[in-house]
């Protein structure tokens, strides 16, 4: 599959395309992953992109595309890619539909998850993620918590919050999405490729995503 997630911060974009890349290998690329294992890493890309993160503010266009035109060219996205957190503004979907035209794939679509503003702040102060830069699975201490322990379920490394969880970040991320991102709703809707996804649990959105892959023309 090819397709785009689209949602507010803590929408579940995170949650949806690690289940979808586990039905046919299709790569699961987040941007903010890659970011902070940038940051983690402490490369040149890391370094600029610290600051913005921290405080919820978007990383420049220019440093992103770079590192998705190297991301979106390895050769384990022929399978497929499923991008969670990326594109984010206009001029990242403008510059994402060129490369994806020199690069001769077509999108399947673009699913926009929608989530009330509460839930959202809900989900979101009580995410806990993985600390292994390899696993980074994602729990939720109401809906999915890690073991008694605070460890990964799944590879037992420690679970931590991130650090652009304080209120004044969310608020922030929250604001800046509205400003900057969801604008692609209707970019996207134009173009005859959105699909929105309004489900409650996480595994009813991946069975919703499926069917519309099976009957897409
Ligand atoms: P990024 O890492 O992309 O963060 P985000 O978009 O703010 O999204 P989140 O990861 O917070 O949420 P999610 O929608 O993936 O939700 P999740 O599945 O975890 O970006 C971080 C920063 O990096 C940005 O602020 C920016 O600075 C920079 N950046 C990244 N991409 C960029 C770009 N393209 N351009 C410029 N800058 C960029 O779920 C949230 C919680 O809810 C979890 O606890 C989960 O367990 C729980 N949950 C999920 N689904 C459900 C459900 N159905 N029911 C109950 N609980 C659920």
């Amino acid at each position: 599959m090819r397709i785009i997630l689209l949602g507010a911060p803590g929408a579940g974009k995170g949650t949806v395309a690690k289940l979808l890349s586990q039905i046919d290998g299709s790569v699961h690329i987040s941007t903010g992953d890659i970011l902070r294992a940038a940051i983690k890493e402490g490369t040149e890309l890391g370094m600029k992109a610290k600051a913005y993160m921290e405080r919820g503010d978007l990383v420049p266009d220019e440093l992103v595309m770079l590192m998705m035109e190297d991301r979106l060219r390895r050769p384990d996205t022929d399978k497929g890619f499923i991008l969670d957190g990326f594109p984010r503004t206009i001029p990242q979907a403008e510059a994402l539909e060129g490369l994806l035209k020199r690069l001769g794939k077509e999108l399947d679509f673009v699913a926009n998850l929608e989530v009330e503003r509460e839930v959202i702040i809900d989900r979101l102060t009580t995410r806990r993620t993985c600390s292994n830069p390899d696993c980074q699975e994602i729990y939720n201490v109401k809906s999915n918590p890690p073991l008694p322990d605070g460890t990964c379920r799944k590879c037992g490394s420690p679970t931590v919050q991130r650090e652009d969880e304080t209120e004044e970040a969310i608020a922030n991320r929250l604001a800046t999405y509205q400003a900057k991102t969801a604008p692609l709703i209707d970019y996207y809707a134009r173009k005859g490729l959105l699909k929105n996804y309004r489900s409650v649990s996480s595994a009813e959105t991946v069975e919703a995503v499926k069917r519309d892959l099976t009957l897409r023309p």
